[in-house]
């Protein structure tokens, strides 16, 4: 039996957090092994950073999904299942959604109950979407919003950017920050949350 863990991260933007964990992997911060990497735009950041790792990585375009069936909804549909079936043949122990732009139905979270993992640059409860941090920083803007944050969850079902947290962590908003400022920063405390909260579900199934 396999002891390390094996992850398969499904990526579609610069792969940032791809990049962390990749290395929390190769220095033995994390007991796992990127197995494979999925992308669902073409030429992006994330499917560079697995080239260079020399990890395995695909891109399966919801596009070419469209151009087969009549619905839009039998589109997601066949898309969901060929991702499934794609991850599946990677046999992952956790897939983890790193900047996934792309919601999952039950056809694919159903097929890995407790495993699928998200990043989200905002609390639990706040600012769900592909906004998150537009959002905050339009409150902070607005009304003097002083933080927001970053959590890591399991992804039970359809909800967007919802369910059982891993790890969370305040990020405060300062006086003077920028909204790239702001952003840095988010983007510093994920990097570090959510190899700790990959290490602490890799803990957790032993
Ligand atoms: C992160 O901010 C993540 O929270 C959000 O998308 C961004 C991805 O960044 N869901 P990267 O591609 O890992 O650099």
């Amino acid at each position: 039996m396999e002891l390390t863990t094996r992850l398969v991260v499904l990526a579609s933007g610069t792969g940032t957090n791809l990049q962390a964990i990749i290395d929390a992997c190769s220095t033995g911060r994390l007991d796992a092994r990127v197995v494979h990497v999925i992308t669902n735009r073409r030429g992006v950041r994330a499917a560079d950073r697995a080239e260079l790792a020399g990890v395995s990585h695909q891109c399966l375009l919801l596009d070419e999904f469209r151009q087969q069936v009549e619905t839009p909804a039998e589109a997601r549909r066949s898309y969901d299942v060929a991702l499934a079936a794609a991850v599946a043949s990677h046999r992952p122990d956790l897939v983890i959604l790193a900047g996934w732009m792309h919601l999952l139905s039950p056809v694919f979270l159903d097929v890995f109950p407790g495993r699928v993992v998200n990043l989200h640059p905002a609390l639990p409860g706040t600012y769900p979407g592909a906004h998150a941090i537009d959002d905050a920083w339009a409150d902070h803007l607005r009304q003097g919003l002083d933080h927001t944050g970053v959590m890591v969850h399991l992804v039970p079902d359809e909800g967007v950017d919802n369910g059982p947290v891993v790890l969370s962590e305040r990020v405060d908003i300062l006086d003077t920050d920028t909204r790239e400022s702001l952003e840095q920063r988010i983007h510093e405390v994920e990097h570090r949350i959510f190899v700790d909260a990959i290490d602490q579900l890799i803990r957790n199934r032993e």
